[in-house]
């Protein structure tokens, strides 16, 4: 257990990476060692300061659990989840917990839900910065600084203003402020767009980089859209039934995947020359059943490539150069020497 004294005690510009999991697990309604749905299966990786990670996959792969294990909001069942290179413990309370909101805040895909209809904007915005107590200035003045940083000016004619008042991406837009209340190092982006009108979908990508510009914000950015993930992230992570599948460089992940489900993932995805215009990823063939997953890949029973060696463990990440590893036996050597140096991507 760390003590607050301690974490207060770290710079966080001394430690490069924001967040590091490793190995992290999260399994629902385990009972003994029976059963279970196990919604993330020892997923590791880390975002570096000022770096956005998008993070993709098809609807239920895990990637809101992924995002509420680093909130906090879930308890882990396994791994381990470091803050500004502290180890964050299984249980935060009382001023530990308010240190780590401090520093990790989530922004939720829905505004219509995650914010009060009733609540004005003043009301919503001033919770955070009273618990947070970052600035002097006056609870007006703050609130006036945060509406106009969101692009919602002038900022006296939004904050008397109830939510249901405010279209969609106006909400968003004071979703954002009141993370941003906070000052935190990292926000947890969990589809912020995907409820949103396809018009105003680029405005808000635009303020969350520009806010990441100027503040030199940690993100994570959760998408099923390629196109959005692409435009946002530095790197992208893919994930699969819970499982890591691939990470790299943005424009390497989604430009030249080497793992077959990104390519599949790629493939259904609207073309590039039609512009950004985000689409559910399409399903083919069978989601994986997370209560019985096969002992090997878990995209071996969908692969195109599938060979007999996939269904005998889960494969290890293998680097494809770029900074890019995949987590499949296509990139092996000895079974790229087999099957004659040729990977099979599509
Ligand atoms: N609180 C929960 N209790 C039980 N199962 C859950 C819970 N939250 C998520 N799951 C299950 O975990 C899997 C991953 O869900 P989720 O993380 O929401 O995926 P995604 O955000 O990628 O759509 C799904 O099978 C989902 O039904
Ligand atoms: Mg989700």
């Amino acid at each position: 257990m760390i003590q607050p004294e301690a974490a207060i005690s770290t710079d966080p510009e001394a430690v490069p990476h924001t967040l590091e999991i490793v190995g992290l697990r999260k399994v629902f309604g385990a009972r003994g060692n029976a059963g279970g749905v196990v919604a993330v299966n020892d997923v590791s990786f880390s975002i570096a300061r000022g770096e956005v990670l998008g993070l993709v996959g098809e609807s239920g792969s895990g990637k809101s659990t992924i995002a509420r294990l680093i909130a906090h909001l879930h308890t882990p069942t396994a791994g381990e989840i470091r803050v500004n290179g502290q180890p964050v413990p299984a249980r935060l309370r009382g001023a530990a917990l308010r240190h780590f909101r401090r520093q990790v805040q989530m922004i939720f895909q829905d505004p219509y839900a995650s914010l009060n209809p009733l609540h004005p904007v003043r009301y919503t915005l001033s919770r955070p910065l009273k618990i947070h107590r970052l600035s002097r200035g006056t609870m007006d003045a703050q609130i006036g600084a945060l509406l106009e940083r969101v692009g919602l000016a002038p900022a006296s004619t939004y904050a008397s203003k109830r939510s249901f008042e405010l279209s969609g991406g106006q909400r968003q837009r004071v979703g954002i402020a009141r993370a941003l209340a906070a000052s935190p190092d990292l926000i947890l982006a969990d589809e912020p767009t995907s409820a949103l009108d396809v018009s105003i979908r680029l405005d808000v990508m635009n303020l969350m980089l520009d806010l990441k510009d100027q503040e030199g914000l940690s993100m994570l950015f959760i998408t099923h859209d390629l196109a959005g993930a692409r435009y946002m992230s530095d790197r992208v992570a893919v994930l699969y039934a819970g499982t890591l599948v691939e990470i790299g460089p943005a424009t390497e992940v989604i430009d030249r995947p080497q793992h077959p489900y990104t390519q599949l993932l790629k493939s259904a995805a609207p073309k590039p020359d039609a512009g950004l215009v985000p689409e559910e990823i399409a399903a083919r063939g069978e989601v994986p059943d997370l209560k019985a997953l096969p002992p090997g890949c878990p995209f071996e029973p969908r692969c195109p490539h599938a060979m007999p060696e996939c269904r005998s463990g889960l494969p290890q990440m293998y680097d494809v150069g770029h900074g890019h590893t995949a987590r499949c036996l296509l990139h092996d050597p000895a079974i790229r020497l087999n099957r004659g140096g040729a990977v099979g991507a599509g």
